[in-house]
């Protein structure tokens, strides 16, 4: 079973896919982890000239196996991914390993921005979460305030805006449900009433 989890930033699509994952036995992919990681390895370049170039090497040479960094949770990390996602051959090189994970036996859960468009058009079930910018800044911010950061919610509401802005105008994104994805609205949805949503829709979908 493969079960594609597309949505915005901060939508509680990362949090949904592993809920689902843990309520089917599945592994888990957090995609946005391999843009996140190309972003922050070519962030002291973000103004040089050959800035795409060598986000294209980064990419194509992408260590998969350390995306437990936790500087990629950052919302600078956020914002440099989304930069280097528009980059079409960055999107090429990461397609094959998301690509590969999807396909494993007894399959698996992907969230990002174009797994049920672009990656795994064929997934057996597709959610597409969304919730009002509001509520996803206020979300990001308990989460950030968690880990000890300071928060200023103005700034980081137009963070969110402006990377969605990105990310819906990239030209080589994918970024938008696919005819078939299921449309899930979690504003007014705590975690819980989300997966217990979420676990319905792939339930009914079986
Ligand atoms: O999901 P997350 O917020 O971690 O993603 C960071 C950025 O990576 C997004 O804003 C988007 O630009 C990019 N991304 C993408 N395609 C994906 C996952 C993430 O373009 N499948």
């Amino acid at each position: 079973m493969i079960i594609a989890v597309d949505g915005p930033a901060a939508s509680g699509k990362g949090t949904l896919a592993a809920g689902l994952a843990r309520h089917y036995g599945l592994p888990c992919l957090d995609t946005g982890l391999l843009y996140r990681a190309v972003g922050h390895a070519v962030e002291a370049h973000e103004d040089a000239p050959d800035f795409e170039a060598r986000a294209i090497a980064a990419a194509q040479g992408l260590d998969t196996g350390h995306l437990d960094n936790p500087e990629l949770t950052t919302a600078r990390a956020g914002s440099l991914a989304s930069k280097v996602a528009v980059i079409g051959p960055v999107r090429r090189a990461l397609f094959a390993f998301q690509r590969d994970f999807a396909l494993q036996p007894g399959g698996a859960v992907l969230d990002g921005r174009d797994i049920g468009t672009v990656i795994c058009p064929e997934a057996d079930v597709k959610l597409f979460i969304d919730a009002d910018s509001k509520a996803r800044m206020e979300r990001r911010a308990r989460q950030l305030e968690a880990r000890g950061v300071k928060v200023d919610r103005y700034a980081l509401y137009h963070q969110i805006e402006e990377r969605d802005a990105r990310d819906r105008a990239n030209p080589n994104g994918g970024f938008y449900p696919a005819k078939d994805a299921h449309l899930l609205d979690t504003t007014l949805l705590d975690i819980e009433a989300a997966l217990r949503a979420a676990v319905a829709i792939v339930d009914g979908a079986m």
